[in-house]
């Protein structure tokens, strides 16, 4: 009976060794980003501006660690685009990466690209964004990647989490100070205010009142 034992026990150890490394399922999540030109209006000026889901900055989206992401990026603009995941590895797929004719050719317009984004050491918040020309002006937002672990942060668990997007507004087209200063070879024009959640501060003439107040800041976002 020594061997049934024995084996009883290797049974058992095996079990007990394998319990904790089963794999745990990953997650894939599904989204259309639409980009569209879209009017927005900032200091007290209106253009058209190229977005995501008519969304500035765009959705932020949430995903665990070791997640797959898979993107339907559904061009209605006038223009060529791709969308980085900056930061995101892609191990052994880097075929959906983002820069236009470096993985990928752009995604043309009235045309579709089913994007796959294979996240895998990648823990805490990262942003996407467009990575054609200037676009990536507008076309961006925040990826906030959780830790498989719960509670497996480097820092006491917060009060709230508030993904904080900084950017910049041309009044005029992005695309118009993008091609003036490549023909002219000089910098580009200073943009007419900073950013924060895609909101100039109160201090710039003519911004919506109340936004540097913490209170009304985060009412924002
Ligand atoms: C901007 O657009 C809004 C809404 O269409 C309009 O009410 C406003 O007068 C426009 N402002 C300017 C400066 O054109
Ligand atoms: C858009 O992408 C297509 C395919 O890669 C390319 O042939 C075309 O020249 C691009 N258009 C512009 C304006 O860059
Ligand atoms: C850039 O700035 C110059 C000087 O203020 C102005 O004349 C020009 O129209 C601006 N270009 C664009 C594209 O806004």
């Amino acid at each position: 009976m020594w061997w049934f034992v024995n084996l009883a026990i290797f049974h058992l150890l095996g079990f007990l060794l394998l319990v904790p490394t089963l794999p745990i399922q990953a997650m894939t999540h599904h989204h259309n980003f639409v980009v569209a030109d879209t009017p927005y209006s900032r200091l007290c000026s209106n253009k058209s501006i190229l977005t995501v889901n008519g969304q500035f900055p765009g959705p932020t989206i949430y995903v665990t660690e070791g997640d797959t992401i898979v993107i339907d990026v559904i061009n209605r603009a006038r223009e060529n685009i791709t969308i980085h995941w900056h930061g995101v590895n892609q191990p052994r797929y880097p075929w959906s990466d983002g820069p236009e004719y470096i993985t990928q050719c752009p995604i043309q317009p009235g045309s579709m690209f089913n994007q796959r984004i294979v996240l895998s050491v990648e823990v805490g918040t990262l942003w996407w964004h467009a990575h054609s020309d200037w676009s990536r002006a507008t076309v961006h937002g925040a990826l906030i990647v959780y830790p498989r672990k719960k509670n497996d942060y480097p820092f006491p668990i917060p009060h709230a989490e508030i993904p904080i997007i900084l950017g910049e507004w041309w009044k005029s087209d992005i695309q118009a100070v993008l091609n003036e200063f490549l023909q002219n070879g000089g910098d580009p024009n200073n943009s007419d205010a900073f950013l924060i959640n895609g909101q100039p501060g109160d201090l710039y003439p003519c911004s919506r009142q109340g936004l540097i107040s913490p209170l009304h800041f985060f009412d924002e976002i």
